[in-house]
């Protein structure tokens, strides 16, 4: 990375929750920020803190959907910074109902914003990273949900599941090429966000689970004890981010149930009303 002045770190979904968290961490390690986000206040008011801090810091309105505003994003990080060392595709948001209830334009939402968000970080700046030459990381936000489906949040676990798929083909590609560029994939479990504003009205059931999440996101690990972590394994050049040990069990089931072709059993939350019943 380029030490001289601090690596360039690109942080998407930087105004609030894990993406502040990660924001906050590399400022504190001197890294130069470029921040993106479509939450222009959000942005302005957590560059003015970062700057007051004596961080180097630029903001760039970014919806990551639109692969234009992404070039948009790589060209404001060259033309302030001159390169970059670190991207994190981190923005998301979350859609809760039953699969069939969740509408078109919903399903589409998570479709541009989660997975191709993820997929125009890649393809726009992993050719920059590659042509600088220099040690570089990407750092994809997945889930516990890109391992565990829950029921009422398809399009999310969806989006998720193929975030792990493209960040470990990543991976893969990168040491095939010998290329000095590591990925990381976070998938936390609960962590204190405003995720669930996100969420659009549809089915009962989808509103009550969506409470539900709330509630645990809320009691969650708090997003600069998760940016301390991604960091260690940004250090390390660890793959696998999994703050949450306790999901383990419910992994190991998983994968023992496509062993052994048992029926998948959902075991993760008190499911509401209805939604029992389907159990
Ligand atoms: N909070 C959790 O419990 C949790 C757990 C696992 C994974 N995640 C993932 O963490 C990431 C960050 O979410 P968070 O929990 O911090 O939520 P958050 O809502 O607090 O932050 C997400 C940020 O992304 C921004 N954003 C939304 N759509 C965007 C777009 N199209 N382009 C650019 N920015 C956009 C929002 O304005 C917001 O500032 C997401 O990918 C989410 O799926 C969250």
């Amino acid at each position: 990375m380029n030490n001289e002045q601090g690596p360039v770190a690109v942080i998407t979904g930087a105004a609030s929750g894990i993406g502040r968290g990660l924001a906050e961490q590399a400022a504190q390690q001197g890294m130069r920020l470029v921040l993106a986000d479509v939450d222009a206040q959000g942005l302005q008011a957590l560059c003015a803190q970062l700057q007051g801090q004596g961080a180097a810091v630029v903001a760039c309105v970014t919806d990551v959907a639109d692969a234009s505003q992404v070039e948009r994003l790589r060209d404001v990080a060259l033309a302030r910074f001159g390169g970059v060392d670190l991207l994190f595709n981190n923005a998301g948001v979350m859609q809760t109902g039953y699969s069939w209830e969740i509408t078109g334009r919903q399903w589409q939402r998570m479709l541009d914003i989660n997975l191709l968000g993820v997929i125009n970080g890649v393809r726009i700046f992993v050719p920059l990273l590659l042509e600088q030459g220099r040690p570089g990381h990407v750092i994809n936000t997945a889930s516990l949900a890109g391992f565990l489906s829950s029921p009422l949040m398809a399009p999310y676990n969806v989006t998720k599941q193929a975030v792990v798929a493209l960040s470990e083909t990543l991976h893969y590609e990168l040491a095939m090429l010998g290329a000095p560029i590591g990925v990381s994939l976070i998938c936390p479990g609960p962590v204190a966000s405003e995720i669930m504003a996100s969420n659009q009205a549809g089915d009962e059931a989808g509103q009550s689970f969506g409470a539900l999440l709330d509630s645990s996101i809320r009691q969650g690990m708090t997003p600069q004890a998760l940016a301390r972590e991604v960091f260690a394994a940004i250090a390390e050049k660890r793959f696998w981010v999994l703050p949450h040990k306790d999901f383990k069990p419910a992994l190991e089931q998983r994968v023992r149930s496509i062993l052994d072709e048992t029926n998948p059993q959902f075991q993760m939350f008190d499911l509401p009303g209805d939604a029992h019943a389907a159990r």
